[in-house]
């Protein structure tokens, strides 16, 4: 088994001691109900350091009103086979009054990084993550801390705010992990009826037939992006595009013509679902 940590204190003495021991800390942050993906991040930190610590924590600085904060797919003891079965040596698993003692008025403003794309559709969502991210970091004192792809947008934010507090954490990026019609694993996927599952491929296709636009020459945003919308356009059950863009993979913001390293990124809802995906492309150098 896993040790189960619920307090802060017990998390910190826990994490000093594996550091006095001389061993390295790795963190994988979750809000739970874990998956294939949560499995290869854990996998990665337990490849990379000597103890990995997994924090399960549904973070309602996140969930903006309206939100599914109730509704967010918990499963607790399963959620603990998984990291006594991969290996990890602790589960942090605070409540809510024990993170948040009283509430936070620190806020975190991520500038241009969060202007745009999630930031946009989610005010106050990218604020919540680097709060509980940094506090995390804080307690845990992890040599490297692992995040998955998929969310882009905030592992763009937390390399950000490790940087730019000089955190002595290195940030490591996974990659997405899809099913085979290329549907991203995420938590939320829970909440898809059968019929609405079969079209969520829609999303990977959309960012796929940009990607191939890009690879073909085309340097026009406008055009990938219309591509990338006729494809979300041909799914009848898909309801309301969030956005279809294509940005630059560093700064998230628009590159015209479009050139170096982008990225393809989508959100749009499936029934009552909210669903983002994103891919990568490159523009080589002339
Ligand atoms: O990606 C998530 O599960 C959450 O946003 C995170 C990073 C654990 C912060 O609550």
């Amino acid at each position: 088994m896993s040790d189960l940590l619920t307090t802060v204190p017990a998390a910190r003495a826990f994490c000093e001691a594996a550091r006095a021991r001389g061993a390295a800390v790795g963190l994988v942050p979750t809000m739970g109900a874990l998956h294939d993906g949560h499995r290869s991040l854990l996998r990665q930190s337990l490849a990379q350091n000597d103890v990995t610590v997994v924090s399960i924590f549904v973070n309602p600085l996140q969930f903006g009103a309206g939100e599914d904060l109730e509704a967010y797919p918990r499963g607790f003891e399963n959620d603990l086979r998984i990291c006594a079965g991969e290996g990890a040596a602790a589960v942090f698993a605070p409540s809510e009054a024990e993170m948040y003692p009283q509430p936070p008025v620190t806020s975190l403003d991520f500038g241009g990084l969060s202007a745009s794309l999630e930031g946009a559709c989610r005010p106050g969502h990218l604020a919540g993550v680097g709060l509980v991210v940094a506090k995390l970091f804080a307690i845990v004192g992890a040599c490297r801390a692992y995040f998955g792809e998929k969310d882009w947008q905030q592992l763009a934010v937390v390399r950000r705010l490790a940087d730019d507090l000089s955190l002595p954490v290195d940030v490591v990026g996974c990659p997405t992990v899809r099913q085979p019609d290329g549907v991203a694993l995420s938590s939320r996927n829970a909440y898809l009826g059968a019929d609405e599952r079969a079209a969520a491929g829609v999303l990977h296709r959309c960012l796929l037939a940009g990607a191939a636009l890009i690879e073909a020459g085309e340097r026009a945003s406008a055009v990938v992006e219309a591509a990338m919308a006729s494809v979300l356009a041909a799914e009848p059950l898909l309801g309301r595009v969030d956005y279809a863009r294509v940005v630059d993979a560093a700064t998230l913001a628009r590159r015209e013509p479009l050139r170096g390293e982008l990225r393809l990124m989508v959100a749009a809802h499936l029934g009552g679902t909210r669903l983002i995906d994103n891919l990568g492309a490159t523009v080589p150098p002339p």
